[in-house]
């Protein structure tokens, strides 16, 4: 082992995103334009090894948690080799992927055979029009058929169904997904509409806020607050009569970035210590030119010693992000 990862807020490091493209067959508002988006060259983005190589460097320093995005992770070919490597990897015990879902029809069974356990899968609206509205492609009922495939698998739990909580959008399904939550065994979860959208329309007054939800909720579902681990960003709240559970990810309203645990490596190779810092490190280089582990150690370090305090949402200096979501990796 390694000394622990740590900024110089004293925040411990232990969870790592890692998208694996930048690719996407969806084109969600929130997050992609709808044309026109330059893709990476395959030779720009990491392989398998060289993702390998870098879990192994952070798990030695206690970045035990990993989740796969993407884009769509499920895009790239061979995702169930990538997870059966990482899951070997001594120290990491926590592999999640999130996923748009359209392809889990598939690749549920050979992602479980392959050692996964937990899944995220994105879900804005269970109605056709507005499903397609949002994602701009008609595809709700094969994400369905990917959730129903994914729920026949006991060992994948929990499956998290996250919706982005957009105002003037989102409130008139709110109920029909607690009602998801109740009736199914996924965790349905509000994340708060974030400036990470290529379009760059985001205002504050687009963000329909956790709290808000919530009470909507309870007017019709009595909740009540369940336990979460200190560096969790999702408040979780189960149904007073003990059926089913929801979260709530509330970035803008109720920011949690003191106790935020992560980074992210991009597809092509770039760490990222805050989703809304522009500024990158290079990993694909040294990797690619020979860099040993204890240098690309030093470098992560290096890097994760500037991860700023807080991102600045909604206040005067904030800059949209540069890059949208399916760029970084969510
Ligand atoms: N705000 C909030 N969540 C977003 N996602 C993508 N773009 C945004 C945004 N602008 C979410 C997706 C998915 C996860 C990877 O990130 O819906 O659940
Ligand atoms: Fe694709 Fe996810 Fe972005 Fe939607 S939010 S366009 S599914 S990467």
């Amino acid at each position: 082992m390694r000394p622990p990862l740590v900024d110089s807020f004293d925040r411990r490091i232990e969870s790592v995103r890692v998208s694996v493209t930048d690719r996407c067959n969806f084109r969600c508002k929130y997050c992609m334009p709808a044309e026109g988006l330059q893709w990476l060259q395959r030779t720009e983005v990491l392989t398998f090894e060289e993702i390998e190589r870098l879990a192994t460097i952070l798990a030695a320093m206690g970045v035990f948690h990993v989740r796969l995005t993407g884009g769509e992770p499920l895009v790239r070919r061979d995702v169930p080799d990538l997870v059966e490597r990482l899951v070997k990897v001594p120290g990491l015990t926590d592999l999640a992927l999130t996923t748009n879902g359209i392809a889990l029809r598939t690749l549920a069974g050979p992602l479980v055979d392959a050692g996964l356990r937990r899944i995220n899968v994105s879900l804005d609206s269970l109605d056709h029009s507005r499903f397609a509205e949002i994602t701009r492609r008609d595809m709700l009922d094969r994400v369905l058929e990917g959730l129903e495939e994914a729920e026949r698998y006991p060992e994948l739990r929990p499956i998290k169904v996250n919706a982005v909580a957009m105002r003037g959008f989102t409130e008139q399904e709110v109920i029909a997904f607690a009602e998801l939550a109740r009736r199914k065994p996924y965790v349905v979860r509000f994340i708060e509409f974030m400036p990470l959208d290529a379009d760059r329309t985001w205002k504050k007054a687009d963000v329909l806020t956790g709290a808000e939800i919530r009470a909507m909720i309870e007017t019709v579902y009595p909740l009540v607050r369940l336990d979460a681990p200190a560096s969790s960003t999702a408040e979780r709240w189960g149904f007073a009569d003990g059926t089913g559970e929801m979260g709530f990810i509330n970035p803008v309203s109720e920011p949690f970035c003191s106790s935020c645990d992560r980074i992210r490596i991009t597809a092509e190779g770039a760490l990222r210590t805050c989703l809304f810092a522009n500024e990158e490190t290079d990993l694909r280089t040294p990797l690619r030119s020979g860099a040993s582990d204890l240098e690309l150690e030093q470098i992560i370090r290096a890097a994760v010693l500037n991860k700023r305090m807080k991102h600045e949402i909604g206040e005067p200096g904030f800059v949209h992000s540069t890059k949208s979501m399916s760029q970084i990796g969510g």
